[in-house]
């Protein structure tokens, strides 16, 4: 069993307007690869060349080779136990919401409700021209570019490397960093802005943060070091554990 500080389980089970802030790492064990570092997806994809909403405009055929892919490997991905723990802690009244930089949907499958997902969601397409959206299940992605009906291109409703971010998601996200006493931070190397300043606007309010990833990301009240798949459910159980206590009390 890893090690997890009780304090980190005391601060969650204290606070009542706690928020979380995911990355790519969360969905690693779900079979989503990471985006920076060893093995990770821009160690093989220039995002200069397919991160980009330039290059898109520019070449939509080929970036589309490589969203392709990631819409396999995200239509095949199933939440892990970290996805079901964050889920958990919702429902429990532990959690208030999660901000998640991830477009995999994977949060919401896993039965959490209060989501913003900050980057967009791939399980839709938009078209370039109308605007017109579709859910990607009702698009064949065989000829690339996949086209809208008014011969448009489509581009997964996320948000690319040059786009703004959605409006609603950057203002709820601010308001909710800017009124919550916890800020746990899974699976995210807080490398790209402006979703690498949520932690820092809570703390600033006087929150406090937890971080778990495997590295250490970020200034933090307390670092969990670990996979997330592991360390959720544990963090969960100390939880549930403090609360049958208290209860007793
Ligand atoms: N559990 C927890 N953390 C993990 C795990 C795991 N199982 N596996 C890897 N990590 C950590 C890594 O140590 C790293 O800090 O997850 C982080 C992944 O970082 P990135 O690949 O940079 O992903 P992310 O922070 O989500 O990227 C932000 O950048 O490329 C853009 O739009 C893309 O939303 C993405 C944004």
């Amino acid at each position: 069993m890893i090690p997890i500080d009780s304090a980190a389980a005391e601060i969650f089970a204290a606070a009542n307007n706690t928020i979380a802030l995911t990355g790519a790492g969360i969905s690693v064990a779900s079979g989503i690869p990471h985006f920076r570092g060893c093995g990770g997806i821009w160690e093989n994809y220039d995002p200069e060349e397919y991160g980009t909403i330039q290059a898109f405009q520019r070449n939509p055929a080929k970036v589309w080779i490589a969203l392709k892919i990631f819409c396999d490997i995200m239509d095949k991905a199933r939440p892990n136990p970290a996805h079901f723990a964050l889920a958990s802690l919702e429902k429990l009244g532990y959690l208030r919401t999660i901000i998640t930089q991830n477009i995999d949907g994977l949060h919401q499958e896993a039965g959490s409700n209060n989501v913003i997902e900050f980057h967009g969601n791939n399980r839709w397409l938009v078209c370039q021209k109308c605007g017109k959206r579709y859910p990607n299940t009702e698009v064949v992605i065989d000829l690339l570019p996949p086209l809208c009906v008014c011969g448009g291109v489509l581009k997964p409703d996320v948000v690319l490397f040059g786009e703004i971010i959605p409006r609603e998601a950057l203002y709820s996200s601010y308001l909710e960093a800017n009124n919550c006493s916890v800020v746990i931070v899974i699976g995210t190397s807080a490398a790209v802005e402006p979703a690498a300043s949520i932690p820092r606007i809570a703390s600033r309010a006087g929150a406090k943060i937890i971080e778990i990833n495997p590295e250490e990301e970020m200034p933090s009240d307390i670092h969990l070091s670990g996979f997330a798949e592991e360390v959720l459910p544990i963090l969960l159980e100390k939880i549930n554990r403090l609360s049958i206590q208290q209860d007793a009390l």
